[in-house]
């Protein structure tokens, strides 16, 4: 469904007139399933943000390219819709001076799919994230983090996408809020047959809600295990990975 196909990035080093790059990405290619959760893990600096940008077209790849479902993705038509995000920072996700209704309606009325009558669709949403009808009117700051988190998730399935990218998504909340919402996630997963992509450094979150993991190490894949294998993984750096984060 979601093809990444040697894919290369690169960033100038330094000053805007420095010569030389970064290699961030370097030759990566793997595939997500429709329905699958695929997790993508890695120390601080992997790229695994990167990749992210280059998937939802944020950025383009230098060389290689993404396809969902046999297209490009760099075509805009390719991705509205078909792939939403959720990203770390929940604070700046949504617009400050949008109520919880306007922020949940926004990527509707960018598809030109919203109706005036859809109140009961902002309703569902809301229900299906854990909250309540009176939450319509809030702004953000009136939110917790989990409950901001819970409403950029409702935006991110409003659109009924075939595919959502999480970037750290859950890192920012604490332990017992984390459980709830990755419990939410899972139950959303079923409820739409979506595929994820999670990106996490958190690899007890990834075992608990991923299908597979692709290890990233300097921009490269070191190593693709199914979640029942992760303890068996046989490259050095993904055991010491897994072991840092294990203990
Ligand atoms: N726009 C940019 N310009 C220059 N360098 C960049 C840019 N974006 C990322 N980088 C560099 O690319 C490398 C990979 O960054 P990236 O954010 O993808 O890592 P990450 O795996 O997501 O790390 P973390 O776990 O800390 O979020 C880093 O060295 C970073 O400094
Ligand atoms: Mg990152």
């Amino acid at each position: 469904m979601l093809r990444i196909d040697g894919v290369e990035k690169s960033y100038r080093k330094g000053g805007l007139f420095s010569g030389e790059r970064q290699t961030v990405l370097k030759n990566v290619s793997f595939e997500c399933k429709p329905g699958e959760c695929l997790g993508i893990i890695g120390e601080s600096g992997s790229g695994k943000s990167t990749l992210g940008r280059l998937i939802l077209g944020i950025e383009k790849p230098d060389r290689g390219d993404i396809f969902f479902e046999g297209k490009s993705v760099r075509d805009r038509r390719v991705r509205v819709g078909s792939i939403s995000a959720v990203f770390q920072d929940y604070t700046s996700s949504i617009n400050p001076f949008f109520t919880v209704e306007k922020a949940i309606r926004e990527p509707l009325t960018l598809l030109g799919k919203v109706r005036t009558d859809d109140r009961s669709k902002i309703d569902r949403l809301l229900h299906q994230v854990g909250l309540s009808p009176s939450y319509r009117t809030k702004y953000p700051h009136e939110l917790s983090g989990g409950e901001a988190q819970r409403v950029c998730i409702a935006r991110a399935i409003a659109s009924e996408p075939k595919c959502i990218l999480f970037d750290e998504a859950i890192s920012s909340l604490d332990g017992s809020v984390q459980m709830q919402v990755l419990e939410l996630l899972k139950e959303l997963r079923k409820m739409y047959s979506m595929s994820y992509i999670f990106i996490t450094h958190d690899i007890q979150a990834a075992a608990y809600i991923c299908d597979r993991v692709v290890i990233f190490r300097n921009g490269q894949i070191e190593e693709t295990a199914p979640i029942e294998q992760l303890k068996d993984v046989r490259s050095e750096y993904a055991k010491k990975l897994l072991q840092m984060i294990m203990v």
